[in-house]
């Protein structure tokens, strides 16, 4: 084989494993994911841990259900054109709706719907915000 052939060959070789990644399924956070404060937010309850691996059961796509504005599928709930109103209490855009709303969408909806098949399913307070 000529070399300048061989050296294509590895060339092209090379471009697809490093491109390999582009492709793959993005990496879910660890289990000791922990929320952080949306930008200017004054926090009054401890942030909440978020397991992954305990929501295997669950579609990714039914919890990260809309792209944010910059394109991304799997960016934090308080993304600009998502869950970004920080005061509301109710509606589809309300950050705290988004964890604490009356649907099966929200963290406590969810567990609450699931309680009597899955007993460890946090569902009061301090549950999700430890206290100090
Ligand atoms: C299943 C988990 C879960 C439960 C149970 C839960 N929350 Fe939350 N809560 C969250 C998540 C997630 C956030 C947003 C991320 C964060 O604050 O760490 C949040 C945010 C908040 C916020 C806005 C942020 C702040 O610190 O001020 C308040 C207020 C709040 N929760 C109050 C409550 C109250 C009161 C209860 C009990 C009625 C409760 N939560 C129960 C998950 C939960
Ligand atoms: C039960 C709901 C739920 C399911 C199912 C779920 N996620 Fe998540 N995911 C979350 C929450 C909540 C966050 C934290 C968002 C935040 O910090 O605002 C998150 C965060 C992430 C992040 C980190 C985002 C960042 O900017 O740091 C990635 C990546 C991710 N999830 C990928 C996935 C993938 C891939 C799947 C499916 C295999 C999946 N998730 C399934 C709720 C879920
Ligand atoms: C669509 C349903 C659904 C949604 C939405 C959901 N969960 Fe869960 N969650 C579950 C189920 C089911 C389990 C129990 C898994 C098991 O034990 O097999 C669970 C378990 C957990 C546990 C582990 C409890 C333990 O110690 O075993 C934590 C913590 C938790 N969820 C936090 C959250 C938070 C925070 C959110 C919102 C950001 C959330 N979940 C949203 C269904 C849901």
């Amino acid at each position: 084989m000529k070399r300048s052939l061989f050296m294509s060959l590895v060339v092209a070789a090379l471009a697809c494993v490093l491109a390999v990644p582009l492709y793959a399924a993005p990496k879910v956070p660890a289990d000791a994911y922990t929320f952080k404060a949306p930008e200017g937010m004054k926090m009054t309850k401890s942030l909440v841990k978020f397991p992954h691996t305990k929501h295997a059961a669950v579609k990714c796509a039914d919890c990260h259900h809309k792209k944010d504005a910059k394109g991304n599928e799997y960016g934090k709930c308080d993304a600009k054109g998502c869950h970004d109103n920080l005061t509301a209490k109710q509606g589809k855009d309300s950050y705290y709706a988004a964890f604490h709303g009356n649907n099966v969408k929200s963290c406590i909806g969810c567990h609450k719907a699931k309680k009597a098949e899955k007993p460890n399913v946090p569902t009061a307070c301090d549950k999700c915000h430890p206290k100090a």
